[in-house]
């Protein structure tokens, strides 16, 4: 008998729980999708709303409890305060500790082979604490990190450069927050440095790297949270888990040359995430230095 995988989306009851069910289900991911929320009543119609779509999809969707959650192949974490209009991520470290905490509490004893995705804010911080409160292997704990930030960037190299955004290999790295840098030596078009072509020399690098980091703070100002495109984007990464697909995304994982969870280009598969290996030049080096400095202080902060 074929045994089907199991996702828990904690926190399901919110937006960006619900988007990130929605979309494994309009994805077409052959999962059993629980929603889970100390709301439950929130988990509950979120869950009835999406399992009206599930007969279109091989996915499930139905409401859960945190126990049934540590028994689940993915556990995708997106419970927590959400951000304020203007207020930076890391404002939430202390609200959102506490909920990380109680969420691992209840949901113990938790399978072994469990891949965790920490979608809430500060992610590169909550994904340190998952790790650490379930002492699970670095790889099976990623943050949704800067993925979407490096879709961000990738749409607007798009639109600037009149090509597409899939043939565009770009990234947003280091903390998933005010910090967060375009990789752009890293940056390339069918295999060339993306500095190299002429058309980025008339560009201005450094607005496209604030645009990006303040594209959050613009959605969240004109409609008070983010969630398809985060939805969607931890959807891609549950396909990658479940199917072992092996996809270089750039995830928060643990990088131990840094002793930190912060966003590098990093293969996602069955067991996890890893960070592979980019070049990087010396000015980014600097920038994810600086980044695993701020993550670790957040960290210790925590005292736990
Ligand atoms: C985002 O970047 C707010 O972290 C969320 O959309």
């Amino acid at each position: 008998m074929s045994s089907r995988s199991k996702v828990a989306v904690i926190g399901g009851g919110g937006n960006v729980g619900a988007a990130v069910a929605f979309s494994i289900i309009a994805c077409g991911i052959h999962a059993d999708v629980i929603i889970v929320d100390a709301a439950e009543k929130l988990a509950e119609g979120q869950a009835l709303d999406i399992a009206d779509a599930s007969h279109l999809s091989p996915a499930n969707c139905c409401v859960g409890t945190f126990k049934e959650a540590g028994d689940c192949d993915v556990i995708i974490i997106t419970a927590g305060a959400r951000q304020q209009p203007g207020e930076p991520r890391s404002k939430l470290l202390n609200r959102n500790y506490s909920i990380m905490k109680s969420i691992i509490d209840n949901i113990k004893p938790i399978k072994e082979t469990a891949v965790f995705i920490v979608v809430s804010n500060p992610v590169d911080v909550l994904a340190s604490v998952i790790q650490r409160l379930t002492k699970l292997p670095y790889n099976q704990v990623m943050g949704s990190g800067t993925f979407l930030d490096s879709a961000r960037l990738r749409n607007n190299l798009s639109e600037k450069l009149k090509i597409s955004s899939s043939s565009i290999h770009a990234y947003i790295l280091g903390e998933h927050g005010d910090d967060q840098f375009v990789g752009w030596s890293s940056a390339t078009v069918a295999g060339t440095p993306l500095l190299s072509y002429d058309a980025i020399k008339d560009l201005d690098l450094n607005e496209i790297e604030k645009d990006i980091s303040r594209k959050a703070y613009e959605i969240i100002e004109a409609k008070g949270s983010t969630y398809y495109g985060i939805g969607l984007h931890v959807a891609y990464l549950t396909r990658a888990v479940l199917g072992d697909e092996r996809k270089v995304i750039p995830v928060s994982t643990f990088i131990k040359q840094y002793d930190a969870y912060m966003s590098i280009p990093s293969i996602v598969g069955a067991k996890g995430a890893e960070p592979v290996e980019i070049n990087l030049d010396d000015q980014e080096k600097e920038h994810l230095q600086h980044a695993a400095i701020k993550i670790k202080g957040m960290c210790d902060q925590l005292n736990y």
